[in-house]
Formats: structure tokens, sequence, C-alpha cells
């Protein structure tokens, strides 16, 4: 679509990435003027959440920009964006809009001609993959809603944050887990909470079968199964009615 201009979101941090877009602007390098720009004191300010809240509430693309690595103002901030931008990645992946909408890089200060080019290349990208499908799809927005609660989920605000000391000083017991390890773990989590979470969201308002919501989250009914039992025995989802011989459930909303 030639004519489409991607709205898209610029997260900045105060002390090497603003000051190389102020350099770019300064030094006249140009760039599209499709970006919003937001300041922050560190890359690592920009929780996951608030990335899939602007996917979900139309913005077209999403660029996260810090400090390069080991040049954090607050020593590894960025290495910790890294990982918060990893998980909002394969939640996005999850909900089906497109990860290449979330870019995250690193720009000094003294890079204001990188920054025009990094802003050119992701527009250029956004163009391509078209605009944003969330206003037109009401299941995509339902998607959007699950992975933004999944990503506020203790567990994977743990596993983005703690992560450097489980690879180097290891866990309460002294023991330390590979990078691997800890991805695999990472991936089961990321997936267990973004279904749950999906669930969560399809029943807030209409009663659903462990079937109807197997189809309706793509996965085997023996898996969905484990997830209405564990979010059952959260207090989470309550048994609504009973269809025939079919159990129904329901979220279970608080007020
Ligand atoms: Fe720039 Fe932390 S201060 S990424």
């Amino acid at each position: 679509m030639s004519d489409f201009e991607p709205k898209v979101i610029v997260f900045l941090c105060n002390w090497c990435s603003y000051a190389g877009a102020d350099l770019a602007g300064v030094s006249r390098y140009q760039y599209p003027t499709n970006i919003r720009t937001v300041r922050v004191m560190c890359s690592t300010r920009v929780s996951p959440h608030i990335v899939l809240e602007l996917l979900k509430d139309g913005a077209d693309g999403v660029l996260v920009s810090g400090c390069h690595p080991g040049d954090c103002h607050y020593i590894n901030g960025n290495y910790y964006t890294e990982k918060r931008m990893d998980l909002a990645q394969r939640l996005l992946k999850m909900t089906g809009l497109e990860p290449e909408r979330l870019k995250l890089d690193w720009v000094s200060a003294s890079e204001g001609e990188k920054f025009s080019h990094l802003i050119q290349e992701f527009v250029t990208k956004l163009k391509e993959i078209g605009p944003n499908p969330v206003s037109k799809d009401r299941k995509l927005v339902t998607r959007l809603e699950a992975a933004v609660d999944a990503s506020k989920y203790f567990r994977l605000k743990v596993l983005t944050g703690k992560d450097i000391n489980l690879t180097s000083k290891g866990n309460v017991y002294g023991e330390t887990l590979k990078l691997e390890s800890l991805d695999e773990i990472m991936a089961k989590a990321a997936e267990d909470e973004y279904r749950n979470s999906l669930i969560l969201q399809l029943t807030n308002h209409k009663a659903y079968s462990v079937k109807e919501l197997s189809n309706e989250i793509g996965e085997p009914t023996d898996k969905t199964l484990e997830h209405v039992v564990s979010l059952r025995a959260k207090n989470m989802l309550a048994l609504d009615h009973i269809e025939g011989t079919t159990p129904k459930y329901k979220a279970i909303t608080i007020g």
C-alpha cells in the first residue's frame, strides 16, 4: 500500500539514544517523520506490557533504543531490556501479529547517522508489512489483551529480571543454569501464561467448554484441560453451568 504511513512509537534512553537522535537532527540527517519519540531514563524502563499495549491500541510499530551493551548508565539495564523485548516478541508471535513490528537496537550519543538509517529502515519494513490490522480484528485484540496480561505475570517478570543471577551466580541452592535451559524455561512459562490469560479473556464475558476453548486457542484439548485445571486451582476460573453433559467455565471476576 503506497500511501500507507505507519505510526511508530520510538523509546529512547536519555543518555545515549536520545542524544543520538538529537545529533541526527543537528547534523541534518534525514529520516521519516512517522515517529513519535518518548524519552526514558534507561531502555529497561520500557516493560513488555507497554509495548504490547501500544500495538493493541493501533501503533504500527514500536522501536526501543538504548545504549550499546556495556555502556548502559545503570550498568546492565540494557541487558534486561534485551530479555524483556525478547519476551514481548515471543508473546507477539503467539498472538499472530508480526513480531517485526517491534524492534530493539542500540544507538550511542555519537551515532546520529545510525539513528537516521535505523528509522528509515524500520519505516520501510513497516510499509512492507502493512497497517496494523488490530482495528479490524476483534479476535486479535483479545489475543493482544491476553499477551498484555501474560507479560505482567510475576513468573515472567522474575525470569526476565533475574536471569543474570540465575546463569552466573546461581539460585538460592547455588545451582547455576545454562542459558539454553533458561531459554527453554522462559519459552514454556511464556506459553503457559499466555494460554492461561487467553482463557481468562475469552471466558470473561461468556462460558466456554474445554473443547470450545481448545478450538479458539488452537491447541490439543488435553493441553487446554491442563490450563483449565490450573486456573480452577488458582480460583480464577469456575464452573458456570453444564450443557447436556458438557461443563462450561467462566472467569471469576472480582467486584
Ligand atoms: Fe541507556 Fe540504560 S541508560 S540503556
